[in-house]
């Protein structure tokens, strides 16, 4: 086991099992934490979660190539790995397995998962490749890890839903728990690609939280969801986003539409915005009207 000096790292999945074996075998229950690095404050709120949960806590670091498009950022995407061991350590992780692309997608890899329910609209539609490659990458680590429980960010509600569902069709057997979202004290969602924004794109993508309240307050309140999403779309446009790729409100579980138009049941509003060339996403609760 190589060691930085903050944290044990493994690049292997036999030696992330070996470790995970004697932890078990000494009775400690197992968290999960995957990632993509660059982390903030935000992943540090999984990996206490995590610790909340189980006596050990793993974090991966892995920027996942299968879930980028050619025209992503998987070649700029921000890498620090001893960076992110030292937060890790100081965070209460005990063991960062951070593999390499080879490891992760031996020579000759050709399993896909395909996906649906929750995964489709919203991400789905303007990131089509995305969710198979979450897919295929949470499904392997959670084998490879096969932890007790693994915490995912709010941050990604659509994420979230998609592992979720999963988990459950694939039966794996881990708990999986959503995390509230972190966020900065003029409430934008703490993100690694916040990193990309100047300061005068800091000060628009900080509006998006407040848009986004207003509108699920508007749609909590019975508005018509077709008026509530077109009028936040442009309330976006006048903050200074250059581009709105969605604003929906849907149902929050299954993130089905509202068939009525309106909000009838516990909801969630996403949104997805563009500031230059770095995108932004966020999502908030809306309550049902009572
Ligand atoms: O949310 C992320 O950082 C990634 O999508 C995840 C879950 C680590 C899979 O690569």
């Amino acid at each position: 086991m190589a060691e930085t000096d903050a944290l044990p790292v493994v690049r292997s999945v036999a030696a992330l099992r070996q470790t995970l074996s004697d932890w078990r075998r000494q009775g400690f229950t197992v968290g999960f934490v995957p990632t993509m690095g660059a982390l903030h404050e935000g992943h540090l709120t999984l990996v206490r979660e995590a610790g909340q949960r189980a006596d050990r806590v793993v974090a991966s670091v892995f920027v996942n190539p299968a879930q980028f498009a050619a025209h992503e950022d998987l070649g700029t995407y921000p890498r620090q790995e001893a960076r992110d061991a030292e937060l890790l350590a100081g965070a209460g992780c005990h063991l960062l397995f951070a593999p390499s692309v080879e490891e992760m997608y031996p020579a000759g890899a050709t399993t896909t998962i395909s996906v649906g329910g929750p995964a489709e609209g919203l991400e789905g539609e303007f990131r089509p490749q995305m969710f198979g490659g979450v897919a295929l990458v949470v499904t392997k680590l959670l084998n490879q890890a096969r932890a007790d429980v693994a915490v995912f960010g709010e941050k990604d509600w659509q994420q979230l839903m998609v592992v979720r569902r999963l988990v459950r069709d694939l039966d794996i057997p881990t708990e999986i728990v959503g995390s509230p979202t972190m966020r900065d004290g003029h409430g934008l969602a703490l993100s690694s690609r916040n990193a990309y924004l100047s300061e005068a794109e800091l000060e628009v993508a900080r509006q998006l939280n407040g848009v986004l309240a207003a509108a699920g307050a508007a749609a909590a309140s019975g508005g018509s969801l077709d008026v509530v999403e077109r009028d936040a779309r442009e309330a976006l446009l006048r903050a200074g986003f250059s581009h709105v790729d969605y604003v929906a409100v849907r149902r929050a579980d299954d993130l089905a539409v509202f068939e009525g138009g309106v909000a009838d049941a516990p909801g969630r509003i996403l949104a997805a915005a563009w500031l230059g060339r770095t995108r932004l996403i966020d999502n908030m609760a809306v309550a049902a009207p009572s």
